[in-house]
């Protein structure tokens, strides 16, 4: 059964074995929801040891991005194949960093999805508009047209869709409500014919504007960066999507 929310945790390059263990103690008293997903996306070299570590959880664990190619002569590069074996859950891909210091295009993107859908992993494609073109009044055009080039139709497995406009990320600003629910509208129907989408929303979610976040009637989680490195506030915002989710079944 699909989840109702995904809520991501993406470490960057960030934290090692030490907060790995830290984060499984704050999370020793988590009541996972059946309504909501939560992942934890840390670097590579952890992941394995994630798993292991959550394995009779409900904790997912994710990668921060991948080669599209199954295997080959791609030095430094992390195959979808081997990230499957590990058991990864998630992997992201087309994150705005990636694509900016890695050149990830949106080429590169809907290939990887496509293996990573080949490899039963869960994709978290990420698009989002520069403050340029948001200044330009181009996010429409821009969101439309990366969604297209990036996203392959897949009828048989899920698609998370990331929208993360890059002058968020990290900068304590977000889109007013009107914003994300016209992104997020015009995503789902980019996409209408995916049966099973979910559009979640990420830049600077934060313990504080999660609950105006989740309420937008379009928005199906987050993907969190600086604020899931606070594993207390990470799990604050995971309870606040459940007390919104609850309150619609009294
Ligand atoms: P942020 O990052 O929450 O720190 O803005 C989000 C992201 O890059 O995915």
């Amino acid at each position: 059964m699909i989840s109702i929310m995904l809520i991501a945790g993406n470490w960057k390059m960030n934290y090692g074995l030490k907060e790995l263990y830290d984060f499984s103690n704050t999370f020793k008293s988590f009541e996972p929801s059946k309504d909501i997903d939560l992942c934890i996306i840390p670097p590579f070299p952890i992941i394995k040891e994630a798993k292991h570590i959550f394995q009779e959880t409900k904790i997912n664990v994710g990668a921060q991005c991948c080669h599209y190619k199954l295997e080959g002569s791609f030095t430094g590069d992390v195959s979808p194949k081997l990230l499957s074996e590990i058991g990864c859950d998630y992997v992201i891909t087309g994150h705005s960093e990636r694509r900016s210091n890695h050149f990830e295009t949106n080429a590169y993107v809907k290939n990887t999805v496509l293996s990573l859908i080949n490899k039963n992993i869960t994709p978290i494609i990420c698009v989002g508009e520069t403050q340029e073109e948001k200044r330009k009044g181009n996010t429409f055009n821009f969101i439309k047209k990366q969604v297209s080039e990036s996203v392959p139709i897949i009828n048989d497995a899920l698609i998370v869709v990331a929208y993360e406009p890059i002058w968020a990320i990290g900068s304590g600003n977000i889109p007013s409500e009107e914003e994300i629910e016209k992104i997020h509208n015009l995503i789902r129907e980019e996409l209408n014919s995916i049966p099973y989408l979910k559009v979640i929303y990420g830049g600077s979610v934060n313990e504080k504007n999660c609950k105006e976040i989740f309420s937008i009637p379009s928005v199906e989680g987050a993907l969190i960066g600086g604020a899931s490195l606070n594993f207390k506030e990470f799990l604050a915002i995971y309870n606040s999507g459940v007390k919104y989710l609850n309150s619609f079944k009294r």
